[in-house]
């Protein structure tokens, strides 16, 4: 039977009991699963390696999660084998069959929806609502990429002249290495991965060190879904042992890359090489950091304005590719807007994302940590504090930080800290806000609160980020509503749940007959 339109999944909803008894619930039984080891999944089957790495609560660093095998390169190379083979099969499958696999998993997700968010409440410390979104977020990503591609599976005719038939249609490209990072630890690399599925490549797929237990729950859905042997295996490692070795493959054909800027340009440049035996040139998907920023009018809305921002830069701790990192305030409403900011951040409370009176939770892990403390102190240098939370003495914990006295050539105003800490800067006029917001090497998302129609018809089009909002906050973009991505340094031009995205994981082919 034919599918329902594509529909978003419903957020949870706190209003309803059902919904707040759940997470206490799903997280206490989680916890009971805690510390177990996880094979590796090639061609079908689990495999051991003798190398593992524990990840643990992020909150609780004595809390392991689950201790989680290591593919090294051997195990890197039989599976991309075992993608290899599986592929011929997976190919002349039809799409739309490829497509039910992706409604079955939708379903698997769907009806473990709040024992998969409880596991990214223990393993990466998102909110209880956060960690929901991540998990519809995943399952949006498979209906959604289910229905383009029954849509992109019909051969399509084209031209018009007489005595000739022309169809254009799409094929896979074959071995799909897809390289996900921990901050959506199952939407991102669920939605990579069921792209180049349900394409008809196989796929080798490399979750972050950090969230590899939830990357593990790929492997049980897609296997409770049925997906032959062979079209996903699941190979995590650490991207300095076998990175370079998947990317080099001569056997992997197209690389779906979600993570940092400096490892995405890596891949990039490594992927240009061809080697021995290979058949194809590789194609690059990579999507990477940013340095967003919200404008704030001198008529915005502060009502709205205020937690806007403050959730934009941070919920999930900022650590969003998404996320405000920069605020840009007219001059004007200055001094209002701080005041209503700080006296707001000051309301919320950091401590464990399991304990929902916490706005914001700990970091991923204590480099993360590191980082981001260290930025702060850059940041307390270039300019000066404007807020700075308490934070809990366990866990990988750093403070919401405000920093005010912020410019343009100033590091905090152009490095991507992925963290809480929000560069303010105080501009003159709307366009020295738009220039400024234009002045870093990356172009991901961006926001502005006017309520001047003349400013944000200046915005659409001066404002030149991938996803631009406007008179709301900057993250969460909705699969099929906004199509998520970024230009510049930011990414390649890729929308993750858009409709062109699919074809990046496909080769174009015309058949002309004369008739
Ligand atoms: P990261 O670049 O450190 O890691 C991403 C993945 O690459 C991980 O799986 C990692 O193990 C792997 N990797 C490491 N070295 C490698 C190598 N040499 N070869 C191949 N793979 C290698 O990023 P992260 O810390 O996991 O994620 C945070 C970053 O991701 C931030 O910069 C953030 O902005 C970005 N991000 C971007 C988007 C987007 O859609 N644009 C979405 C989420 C996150
Ligand atoms: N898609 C995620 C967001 O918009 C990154 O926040």
């Amino acid at each position: 039977g034919g599918l329902k339109p594509f529909f978003n999944e419903a957020m949870v909803d706190f209003t309803r009991a059902d919904h707040r008894a759940e997470f206490p619930k799903q997280i206490a039984a989680v916890r009971q699963q805690l510390g177990k080891n996880y094979p590796l999944f090639i061609g079908g089957k689990e495999v051991k390696s003798a190398d593992t790495l524990p990840s643990v609560n992020p909150a609780k660093p004595s809390e392991v999660v689950g201790v989680i095998c290591q593919a090294g390169t051997k195990e890197v190379g039989e599976a991309i084998a075992a993608a290899k083979s599986a592929f011929p099969a997976w190919r002349d499958t039809a799409p739309a069959d490829r497509a039910q696999y992706l409604i079955k998993a939708a379903a698997i997700a769907r009806r473990r929806v709040f024992e998969l968010s409880a596991w990214q409440v223990l393993e990466i410390g998102k909110q209880w609502d956060q960690a929901y979104a991540d998990v519809t977020e995943a399952i949006d990503f498979l209906e959604y990429y289910a229905r383009e591609m029954i849509k992109l599976g019909k051969p399509k005719r084209v031209g018009n002249a007489p005595g000739e038939l022309n169809h254009y249609f799409y094929e896979p490209k074959g071995v799909a290495a897809v390289i996900a990072p921990w901050n959506f630890p199952l939407a991102i690399g669920m939605g990579m991965a069921s792209a180049a599925i349900v394409a008809g490549n196989c796929v080798v797929f490399k979750p972050s060190g950090i969230t590899s237990v939830i990357g593990w729950h790929m492997v049980e859905i897609f296997r409770e879904a049925g997906l032959p042997a062979g079209v996903f295996n699941y190979t995590p490692g650490r991207g300095s042992v076998m990175g370079d070795y998947l990317v080099d493959s001569p056997d992997v054909s197209l690389i779906a890359f979600t993570g940092s800027m400096e490892i995405g340009l890596r891949i990039i440049d490594r992927a240009a090489k061809v080697y021995p035996g290979q058949e194809n040139v590789k194609k690059i998907v990579c999507e990477m950091g940013g340095k967003n920023a919200i404008i704030i009018d001198d008529d915005a809305d502060l009502d709205e304005a205020v937690p806007h921002v403050l959730y934009s830069a941070f919920g999930f701790q900022g650590q969003k590719c998404s996320a405000c990192s920069r605020v840009i305030v007219l001059d004007a409403v200055y001094d209002k807007f701080i005041e209503r900011l700080v006296s707001m951040a000051k309301a919320t409370l950091v401590g464990p994302s399991e304990d929902p009176a916490n706005y914001m939770g700990a970091v991923a892990d204590d480099k993360a940590m590191k980082t981001i403390l260290e930025y702060a102190e850059i940041g307390k240098k270039e300019g000066h504090v404007l807020y700075e939370s308490k934070v809990p003495s366990e866990g990988y914990f750093v403070p919401m930080t405000i920093i005010g006295g912020i410019k343009p050539e100033h590091r905090i105003a152009q490095e991507e800290i992925f963290g809480p800490v929000l560069a303010v800067m105080r501009a003159k006029d709307f366009d020295q806000a738009i220039e400024w917001a234009n002045s870093t090497k990356f172009a991901l998302t961006g926001g502005v609160f006017s309520r001047s129609p003349e400013h944000l018809a200046q915005a659409r089009r001066e404002f030149r980020v991938g996803n631009l909002y406007l008179n709301r906050n900057n993250t969460g973009a909705l699969v099929g509503r906004q199509p998520f991505g970024g230009s510049r340094m930011s990414g390649v031009g890729t929308k993750a749940g858009g409709p062109d995205y699919l074809l990046h994981f496909m080769d174009p082919r015309v058949v002309t007959e004369n008739t």
